[in-house]
């Protein structure tokens, strides 16, 4: 099963790629979590992503394509796999469908979660993540055990930089431009999945695993 998630900053894509691969046994690739690795370690891909995510604007395509292109080939994604945050722009969703299309594969299911932008800064503030392990929580609609520790991994949960409301409403714009274009895109292919990403956590699930099967 190959999943794209799809959906505006904040939506729940994350949380939902997490469950699903879970529930599937296959891995869960997010570029955002890629890319926070890089800049935690230092490598020159995090210095030059860091100079984009912090102003809430797109990772150039050059920067993620091979990237990503390069993941979905190990071995541990012959099963499958959730992209969680890729593509985000029409030339990326073209270059994976190239570079499937290629190798006799293609997407089986593009879920778009979909939340309105007025919930969406709500979410942002009360979100803490987790860069070690990746896993994500919120203050009130998904706390930890103990509060501002990873209940997955024990380290401790930061408030992301492009958390703040003055660069969410920059990502949000973003959003709206280059990446909303590939819910048509998805459409046309035959694959999209859209689900109301406003009820809670484990409904959205519910309705993303009765469609899936
Ligand atoms: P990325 O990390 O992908 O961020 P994003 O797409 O903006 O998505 P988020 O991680 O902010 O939100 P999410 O939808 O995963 O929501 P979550 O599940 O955490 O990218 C960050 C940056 O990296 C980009 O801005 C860009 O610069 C760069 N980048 C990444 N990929 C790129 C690419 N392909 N090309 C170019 N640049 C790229 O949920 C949010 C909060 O809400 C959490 O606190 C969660 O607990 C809570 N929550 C989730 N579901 C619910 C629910 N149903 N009800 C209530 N609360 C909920």
């Amino acid at each position: 099963m190959k999943i794209i998630m799809l959906g505006a900053p904040g939506a729940g894509k994350g949380t939902q790629a997490k469950m699903l691969a879970e529930k599937y046994g296959i891995p869960h690739i997010s570029t955002g979590d890629i890319f926070r690795a890089n800049i935690k370690n230092g490598t020159e891909l995090g210095k030059k992503a860091k100079a984009y995510m912090d102003q809430g604007m797109l990772v150039p395509d050059e920067l993620t394509v091979d990237l990503v292109i390069d993941r979905v080939q190990k071995d541990d994604c012959v099963k499958g796999y959730i992209l969680d945050g890729f593509p985000r722009t029409i030339p990326q969703a073209e270059a994976l469908t190239k570079a499937l299309s290629g190798r006799g594969e293609k997407i089986d299911a593009a879920v778009d979660v979909e939340v309105p932008d007025e919930a969406i800064v709500t979410r942002m503030s009360g979100r803490r993540a987790c860069v070690k392990c990746g896993a994500t929580y919120h203050i009130v609609y998904n706390p930890t055990k103990t509060e501002g520790i990873c209940d997955a991994c024990g380290d401790a949960l930061i408030l992301r930089e492009d958390d703040k409301p003055e660069t969410v409403q920059k990502r949000l714009t973003v959003y709206n431009e280059q990446t909303q274009p590939l819910i048509d895109y998805y459409k046309t292919l035959g694959v999209l999945v859209e689900v109301d990403g406003t009820k809670n956590l484990n409904d959205v699930f519910a309705d993303i695993c009765a469609i899936l099967g």
